[in-house]
């Protein structure tokens, strides 16, 4: 155990707008843990990092944040949301709730840019808002977000002619169109140089500040971690190893995440 570890992770007094305690993650009974007692606050307004290397268990805890992983104990709270024993019905709406940025992008990119971001109104919807049948006020509101994010000159363009940067922003703005409570981005700037991964990681900043809302940002890069975030946790072998403000952390505070002696398997 580290002292960073044994210190508070938060000194804030406001309630957090989720609450992850003692979570365990298997995805079957013949194998290991893949999360091991994990405890996460996420509060308004602030971006988190959540570093670990590749199979330490960062997509699972996004997963397990909304419904996609198996809790085995533990518990997630999510504002009205139990995540652990969620009743029916309530999946749809915590996912409605929660927007999700990939690496990927995950664009439909024969569809226009403003058709994509549209889309993200289709998660609070139901089945009867159709593509095609978009409200105006929500054709208004999609340009207004792409006119956030920077790129409303690209609104009629098919997405797959864009940048990944500007594809990225386009999926921030997809996700901002569901207005969401939590922002989780799951490796957003692995696809993208080092230029254009700051320009996203600062946007989502800026989102988490002026919309009040947590984004959970996973990262490889250490010194993005450092340069973007107002908080990192740290996973290995899933299990948190650091957790702490940005502000007091540094490279060094950091290796215990990628202990070199013990790689991981890719
Ligand atoms: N659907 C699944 N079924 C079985 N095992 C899984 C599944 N998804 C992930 N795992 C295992 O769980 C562990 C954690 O995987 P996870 O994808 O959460 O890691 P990660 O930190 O996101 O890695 P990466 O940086 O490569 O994205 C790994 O050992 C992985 O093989
Ligand atoms: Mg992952």
């Amino acid at each position: 155990m580290t002292d960073l570890l044994m210190r508070p992770p938060e000194t804030r007094t406001d309630e957090p707008l989720v609450r992850v305690r003692n979570l365990t993650v298997r995805y079957s009974d013949d194998q290991p843990l893949v999360l091991d007692g994990v405890d996460l606050d996420l509060f308004r307004g602030e971006t988190v990092a959540l570093l670990g290397s590749s199979g330490s268990g960062k997509s699972t805890l996004m997963k397990a944040l909304t419904g996609f992983a198996a809790i085995e104990s533990g518990s997630v709270d999510a504002g009205d949301f139990d995540v652990a024993n969620l009743q029916r019905g309530q999946l749809r709406r915590l996912r409605s709730q929660t927007g999700q940025v990939f690496q990927q992008f995950n664009l439909v990119g024969r569809l226009s840019v403003l058709t994509n971001v549209l889309t993200g109104s289709l998660y609070g919807a139901g089945a009867a808002n159709l593509l095609g049948t978009f409200r105006s006020s929500d054709r208004v509101r999609a340009l207004e977000l792409l006119d956030r994010v920077g790129i409303a000159h690209k609104a009629g363009e098919p997405a797959r002619s864009l940048s990944g940067g500007q594809q990225q922003r386009v999926a921030i703005a997809r996700a901002l169109m569901q207005n969401p409570r939590v922002i989780l981005a799951d490796e957003p700037v692995a696809s993208l140089d080092p230029r254009m991964s700051r320009t996203v990681l600062e946007l989502l900043r800026q989102i988490a500040r002026e919309d009040n809302i947590p984004v959970l940002v996973s990262l490889h890069v250490v010194p993005l971690a450092l340069a973007h975030s107002d908080r990192i946790v740290g996973l290995r072998h899933g299990e948190i190893v650091v957790s702490g403000r940005t502000s007091e952390l540094d490279a060094d505070q950091l290796a215990p995440v990628y202990d070199l002696g013990d790689e991981e398997e890719d």
